[in-house]
């Protein structure tokens, strides 16, 4: 029997070879888009890396009715005013048509990017592959001068939004159009039924909530079916399971993980002495405080074992869990980095024993961990 220093080293040398192959693809992607330069023709979109691997379309997986790839792509930082500043919008395109040529057909934004321009990148960035591809975008804000200024679920900005989305998306019905956050003053069946009217149009496909109690979830769906849950989920941040996952299990509704990367701290990218820029969203989520990375780095190296173990990287690892969770689970990682994508995608070659995974929920049981949601925080809309 090899002892465990020899395993580590053989699993350390066959990672690294991993890593190695992964980003000799990924530079096969860098090489390809300075070949095609940056214009957003189909042709480009078409020529994008044609020895891509596609793997992400392998077991395509259903939220309620609907089937998309079983990881999709998460669009909010591609443009200013979340973990990054503004990266360009020609590299943001070919960021979107890359993910298509890898098999992705599942796109998250949201009317709030921006605001407006996720949508507009996003749909210029797929009007290629109209009818091809889903594109989820959410509604639910009012805005004034260019920026958010509070919540607005009323009938009227509904269907204001809706007609602004399709504009921007460049398609003639959303996908799916997500509640973004609840509305105090609007009962979530008015809002529910304002969509059931819009689906009726054929401006809508799919309803979807985002962030919502089961209690507000089943409501909505009485009156029109709901699709897709969207909330933070990782292995971080658990606490929906209690609740909000199971309801959806129940009811036929597929779960879509927003941060299931912990919005990167899962990619062992930070430590006690990672400091954000103000402008980064990081600097005000309660997990990443010195204190809380400090406290929560016993995670990290649980990350890092199984990394190791299941020859994969930290990335891979985290996503790959989330897959295991559920069949009607599907994480959308957000990246603006052509590397992290193919990185990102590699997590559905990811398996686990059911043993495996009781190993690693007796691990995380293990773990108390740092400014993360409270349990009961699972019961109120968010
Ligand atoms: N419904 C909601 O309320 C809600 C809230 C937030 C987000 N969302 C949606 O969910 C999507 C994903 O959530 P999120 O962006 O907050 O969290 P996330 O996907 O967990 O994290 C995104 C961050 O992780 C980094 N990253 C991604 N892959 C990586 C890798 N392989 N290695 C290292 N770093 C990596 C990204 O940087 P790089 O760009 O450098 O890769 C980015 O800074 C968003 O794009 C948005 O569409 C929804």
């Amino acid at each position: 029997m090899k002892n465990s220093e020899e395993i580590k080293s053989k699993d350390s040398v066959s990672r690294r070879n991993f890593i190695g192959k992964t980003m000799l693809a990924g530079a096969g992607i860098a090489a390809s888009s300075m070949i095609l330069g940056t214009g957003s023709n189909q042709a480009d979109a078409q020529t994008i890396d044609s020895k891509s691997t596609k793997s992400a379309n392998k077991n395509f997986r259903k939220l309620g009715s609907l089937e998309v790839s079983p990881i999709g792509l998460g669009c909010m930082s591609m443009v200013a005013g979340f973990y990054n500043p503004a990266p360009l919008r020609s590299e943001m395109i070919r960021q979107i048509r890359t993910a298509v040529e890898r098999g992705v057909t599942f796109f998250d934004t949201a009317e709030v990017y921006g605001p407006f321009t996720s949508e507009e990148v996003v749909g210029e960035a797929l009007e290629p592959f109209k009818g091809k591809v889903v594109i989820a975008s959410k509604f639910g804000f009012n805005y004034e001068n260019g920026r958010t200024s509070g919540r607005n679920s009323r009938p009227e900005n509904i269907r204001r939004a809706v007609e602004g989305s399709l504009k921007r998306l460049r398609i003639d019905a959303v996908d799916l159009y997500y509640q973004h956050r609840a509305d105090p003053n609007v009962p979530i069946e008015d809002v529910a039924g304002t969509v059931k009217e819009l689906i009726q149009a054929g401006k809508i496909k799919h309803f979807g909530l985002s962030e919502m109690s089961p209690e507000t979830i089943r409501k909505a769906h009485a009156v029109q079916k709901v699709t897709a849950v969207q909330s933070e989920y990782s292995l971080l941040e658990r606490v929906l399971e209690n609740g909000v996952i199971p309801t959806c299990e129940e009811l036929g509704i597929g779960f879509v993980p927003w941060g299931p990367t912990a919005r990167a701290f899962l990619a062992d990218r930070f430590n006690e002495y990672s400091r954000f820029a103000q402008e980064d969203r990081r600097a005000s989520v309660s997990y990443f405080t010195p204190e809380a990375i400090k406290a929560n780095l016993p995670l990290i190296a649980l990350v890092r074992e199984w990394a190791l173990r299941k020859d994969v990287t930290p990335v891979q690892f985290s996503l790959g869990w989330l897959l295991a969770q559920k069949p009607f689970i599907v994480p959308i990682p957000g990246t603006t980095n052509p590397y992290h994508l193919k990185e990102n995608l590699g997590a559905v070659d990811v398996r686990f024993t059911a043993d495996e995974l009781k190993e690693i929920r007796a691990s995380l049981a293990q773990i108390k961990l740092q400014g993360v949601r409270s349990p009961d925080s699972v019961l109120v809309n968010q």
